[in-house]
């Protein structure tokens, strides 16, 4: 996993918590906590940082996860703002993430294996991505879709289903509109 996924995890929990807390999950995780944006460095350290919080919090892997995702994507989103910048909604800026933002994340990290994302329309208006990825960080697309709509200040609906016999996980969204709306 590359660096920046740390460097952003990093940012979300000192947001969630603090600077303490995450030198207080790097010790509990056993790992240095040095991460150039750049690197690659094992999907197990991730784990471990996960696993040291849930202990921490009482709240479960998947609950982590999403919840970090949710503040990590801003500081995701900060590595490549002219992209991000041309997007003027949820919904447009979730159809960009295989295609182009991802796309530029190779270019710019030397290894980096996305996930892969496919898209479809939901009957009754909203977006269906499929999430497929070795890692099984769906948790953290969910939390990463969150982050969308917080960005564009719009309350998301997201529906992860259970992941499909041949592994493909589907996160619905649909948007509601405005978050703070009445
Ligand atoms: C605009 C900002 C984004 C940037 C710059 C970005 C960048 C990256 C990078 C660098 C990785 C690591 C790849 C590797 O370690 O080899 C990654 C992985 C990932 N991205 Fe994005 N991403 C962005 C938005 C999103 C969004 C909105 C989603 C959610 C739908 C998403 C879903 C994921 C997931 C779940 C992973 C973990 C790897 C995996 O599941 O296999 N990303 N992204």
């Amino acid at each position: 996993m590359k660096g920046v996924i740390f460097n952003a995890t990093q940012e979300a929990v000192i947001e969630l918590f603090d600077e303490d807390t995450w030198d207080d999950l790097l010790d509990a995780a056993g790992v240095d906590g040095v991460y150039s944006s750049v690197g690659t460095y094992e999907d197990a350290d991730l784990v471990a940082i996960v696993v040291a919080a849930t202990k921490a919090t009482g709240l479960t892997a998947d609950e982590v996860m999403v919840a970090v995702g949710r503040k990590a994507l801003n500081h995701l989103a900060n590595r490549v703002p002219t992209l991000v910048g041309e997007c003027t909604s949820a919904y447009e800026m979730l159809g960009m993430i295989h295609d182009v933002i991802h796309v530029e994340v190779m270019k710019l990290y030397e290894d980096a294996q996305p996930p892969q994302f496919s898209y479809s329309d939901l009957p009754g208006g909203g977006l269906r991505m499929g999430y497929r990825s070795p890692r099984n960080l769906d948790a953290l697309a969910e939390g990463l879709v969150y982050g969308v709509g917080d960005r564009f200040g719009e309350e998301l609906q997201v529906t992860r289903h259970p992941a499909t016999s041949d592994g493909e996980v589907f996160i619905d969204v649909v948007s509601l509109g405005a978050a703070n709306a009445a």
